[in-house]
């Protein structure tokens, strides 16, 4: 096994990903964006915040990771078992503010010279990377240590922070056997891997790459890092220079923060064109689309409403109230929930049923153009409702077929997301494994249906409140579930940037004598959805699922409380947004001031609920 002392420093990165209506930019003539950091009492918003190693900690990672055995010198940090132990190291940190697809970096402080602690046993390469800072006297220490260990090469990583004319540095350019650099400064004659913009070359061997379209935003620093540990790496393990090219454009675009890819599924990635051309194609028009479209509908602040009941829920509903269940009480039930002042306030997005997306506003517009004209976005609800297993009592949801079809159609009327909901009922002997694997399939297989249509997808697996479960119990459910459709979801190749997770709330069954607080299920909540939802999808909604106007709000705000997240959290109710509305408008158009003040009440509500602690 080859062996690697890097040489490096440790960072603590601090992603802080930028609200942007609430922080002032300004825009400068070379059209960049600044924010005003002056401290005058102004406050600035974020709406997730990840921390992760970088630094060196990326070299031992990636070359890890490439089967390599590294260590970092002088410090006991490892790279075991796919995780980064960092015990006893010292940090530099680093913040790095993300808004749009930029980063810029608040540095607490410079980092400290970089430590030389020469290893036991000799490695067969030094490696420098550019997190080292390396003062004179350790530049001195590793050339002795290179006259000294004959078999010991030196590989150095030279940016733009490196002072190329200091003699000392000068001094370890010459003991070099390989040169990476991304500086145009670095005017040695060494045949050296050469990082650009969107260009890595390594005798005269030549490849693109861009990190266009990612959903993590990298530094510049942290990229750069991952493909000259990358080239790096696959050089050493003797790959021809094209393939250690080809490694590293694919390490980097495809790594998330912290997260690098091992070698063998990154020569899977190479070798199948298919797959290569399948996410060119996708990169440059409709995952830019989804994902424009699943950061609107996750805007700060806002829910979506969930207006989408299939026939069979409003003939319930409006047979519990004497109101006529016909198609005009329908378009006017709507219409009341489209036309209430201000909606666009608290509301991104709306989800209609197929009936109601046919239908028009008063002003002739269909709804899907009305909701446009108020900047909302219409979805639609396209599964066709829950039928029995064979063999069980158990369900799973209907309605792929024709699906890609239903949803064109559905594009060209405006819409931009979809929703489809799995159940899943918790008892003695449900859900099974089978019902939660089959219906996982089946909401993957919707999600890449509505991806190749260039809709949003929202997967709703819901563990329906319905049930005398302990919240115990629906905390290891729920965790199931969320795991058997990630990897489902993973299997389709589902871009979770463009797609949004729609999930009950963890808290005690309805039935259950020991009904769960406020507290219990934000913290139970938070649990389970930062233990088992990956961070780069774009959003999680809650469906508010038959718990009391009231109560599906106190918990919302319990869930914020229990934030930040890695991804923006909202709400997407039906029955605790509407069922006000429909008690005040009774049937009756003569009430539908009073039914839209009511169903304003609860957005009000649920908006302020998105607050951290406000009481
Ligand atoms: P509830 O908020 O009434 O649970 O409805 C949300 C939803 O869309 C269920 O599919």
């Amino acid at each position: 096994m080859k062996k690697v002392l890097i040489v490096g420093n440790v960072f603590k990165d601090v992603y802080l990903r930028l609200d942007n209506r609430s922080n002032h930019f300004e825009t400068d003539q070379n059209d960049i964006k600044w924010l005003d950091l002056s401290f005058n009492g102004s406050k600035h918003n974020y709406y997730s915040r990840v921390s992760i190693y970088g630094g060196v900690s990326i070299s031992l990672e990636v070359l890890s990771r490439f089967g390599i055995n590294a260590s970092i010198s002088g410090t006991p940090a490892t790279f075991l078992d796919g995780q980064f132990i960092a015990k006893d190291v010292q940090t530099t940190y680093r913040y790095i503010l993300c808004q749009d697809n930029n980063t810029s970096i608040l540095k607490a402080s410079e980092p400290a010279y970089s430590i030389w602690e020469a290893p036991a046993e000799a490695p067969d390469w030094i490696y420098l990377d550019s997190s080292a800072v390396i003062s004179p006297k350790v530049a001195e220490e590793i050339i002795n240590y290179l006259n000294l260990s004959q078999d010991t090469k030196l590989a150095y990583f030279i940016d733009n922070h490196t002072n190329q004319n200091a003699p000392h540095i000068q001094n370890l350019i010459n003991h070099s056997a390989l040169i990476i650099t991304n500086t145009k400064s670095f005017a040695d004659s060494k045949d050296c891997v050469r990082i650009s913009k969107n260009h890595i070359e390594y005798l005269g061997r030549n490849v693109g790459w861009s990190l266009d379209n990612k959903s993590d935003l990298m530094t510049k620093f942290s990229s750069h890092l991952t493909i000259a540990a990358s080239v790096f790496g696959a050089l050493i393990l003797g790959k021809e220079p094209g393939e250690a090219l080809l490694l590293a454009r694919e390490n980097a675009e495809s790594s998330k923060l912290s997260n690098t890819s091992n070698l063998s599924t990154l020569e899977k990635a190479i070798a199948d064109d298919y797959y290569r051309v399948e996410k060119k194609s996708n990169r440059s028009t409709s995952n830019m689309e989804i994902e424009n479209t699943a950061k609107k509908l996750m805007t700060l602040g806002k829910g979506i409403l969930a207006a989408d009941e299939s026939g069979g829920s409003i003939h319930k509903k409006f047979e519990s109230m004497n109101i006529p269940d016909d198609e005009q009480h329908r378009r006017n039930y709507r219409n009341i929930f489209f036309t209430t002042p201000e909606l666009e306030k608290y509301v991104s997005g709306v989800i209609l049923f197929d009936e109601t997306a046919r239908q028009s506003a008063d002003d002739g517009n269909n709804f899907i153009n009305y909701l446009k004209n108020r900047g909302v976005i219409s979805g639609i609800k396209v599964d066709q409702g829950l039928v029995n297993f064979d063999d069980s009592d158990e369900k799973y949801t209907q309605g792929l077929d024709g699906l890609s079809n239903r949803l064109k159609e559905y594009y060209d009327m405006g819409a931009r997301f979809a929703k489809w909901r799995a159940a899943f009922e918790l008892t003695d002997h449900s859900p099974s494994q089978m019902a939660i694997q089959k219906n996982c399939e089946i909401l993957a297989q919707y999600a890449k249906d509505c991806q190749e249509e260039n809709i949003v997808p929202i997967v709703e697996p819901e563990l329906v409140y319905d049930g005398d479960y302990t919240i115990e119990q629906n905390i290891e459910y729920t965790g199931k579930i969320l795991d058997c459709l990630f990897n489902e979801l993973a299997k389709q190749k589902i871009n979770l940037a463009g797609c949004i997770l729609k999930v009950n709330m963890v808290l005690a069954g309805k039935r259950q004598e020991k009904q769960s607080t406020p507290a219990e299920v934000g913290h139970a909540t938070a649990q389970v959805l930062r233990q088992h939802v990956p961070h780069e999808l774009a959003g999680v909604v809650f469906l508010s699922g038959g718990q009391s106007v009231t109560q599906a709000t106190e918990n919302l705000q319990a869930v914020t409380n229990n934030g930040p997240f890695p991804w923006p959290v909202t709400f997407s109710y039906a029955r605790a947004l509407q069922d006000p509305a429909l008690k005040a408008w009774k049937g009756n158009d003569a009430n539908a001031d009073e039914a839209r003040n009511a169903f304003k009440e609860r957005l009000i509500a649920n908006a302020r609920a998105l607050k951290k602690n406000a009481d």
